[in-house]
């Protein structure tokens, strides 16, 4: 049987590379994308050993036409994850020009390079799946998220409105929308974080998910649970009981 075929961007650390080593133990052809080509070799030559099928490609999304000569040595994608991103706490009432252009030209930008290259061939069969990575920062306004918050709320409106397009054309969008996991993104975070999941847990519920048709999905449970009420609850009450927990 043919293997399948994923795109992962951001596959050289955290969740993009505990994906990947999942997939590619499933028996998936797993290409992977991101900068540092050290660490997209190491990956490469421990999943070799156990005959896996993982091909990186040293690239920054934000490289236009680098990711366009990728998407002519590859497969069609079967599964397009597009989940590079980077993440900086910044406080509000200082400088933060260059923070809030990075994560928009990464987190946002980043993906809708990727999008536009990786789309065309999947349009073609009519087929395939997309999966954008949120965050839960992208449903309300958090303390010290005004560079990363924006970045991933525009992601959750992008995905959300591609799927009427697509989804008429045979492909799937769905959009992954986490609370904490353990990762170097996140080991900067000098504060509680409730619900702090480990890296493989979070690869496992993500290839749970992208098995189901559900169109967003989030973990943990608990934790998600209530940033989705807190999103919803009226501006005057959500401030007050973030300025609180704050
Ligand atoms: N960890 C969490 O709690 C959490 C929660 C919600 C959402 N997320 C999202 O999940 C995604 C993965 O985060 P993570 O926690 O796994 O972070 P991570 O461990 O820091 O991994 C980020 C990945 O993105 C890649 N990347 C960053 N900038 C890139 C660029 N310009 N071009 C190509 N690749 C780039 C990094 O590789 P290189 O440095 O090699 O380029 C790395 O492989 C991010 O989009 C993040 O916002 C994370």
């Amino acid at each position: 049987m043919k293997k399948k075929t994923a795109v992962i961007t951001g596959a050289s650390d955290g969740i993009g590379s505990s994906l990947a080593k999942l997939l590619v133990n499933y028996g998936w052809e797993v290409i992977g994308i991101s900068r540092n080509t050290k660490k997209l070799n190491s990956l490469k030559n421990e999943l070799t050993k156990s005959n896996g099928i993982f091909k990186p490609f040293p690239c920054d999304v934000q490289d236009f036409t680098k990711l366009k000569s990728i998407e002519k040595k590859i497969n069609v994608p079967d599964l397009l994850f597009l989940n590079a991103g980077i993440y900086t706490p910044v406080d509000a009432s200082k400088k933060n020009l260059e923070h809030y252009k990075n994560h928009i030209n990464i987190n946002y930008l980043g993906v809708i390079n990727a999008y536009e290259v990786f789309l065309p061939k999947m349009l073609d069969v009519n087929q395939g799946h997309i999966l954008i990575m949120s965050s839960i920062s992208g449903w309300i306004g958090l303390p010290k998220a005004a560079a990363y918050g924006p970045s991933k709320a525009a992601l959750r409106s992008f995905a959300q409105s591609i799927r009427y397009d697509l989804n008429a054309k045979g492909i799937t969008v769905q959009v992954c929308s986490p609370g904490f996991v353990e990762t170097s993104a996140t080991s900067i975070n000098d504060f509680y974080m409730p619900g702090l999941l480990k890296v493989d847990k979070a690869a496992q519920l993500i290839y749970k998910n992208i098995h189901t048709k559900k169109f967003e999905f989030s973990f943990p449970f608990g934790f998600s649970t209530f940033m989705r009420i807190l999103s919803i609850l009226p501006d005057k009450l959500s401030s007050y009981l973030i300025n609180k927990i704050n």
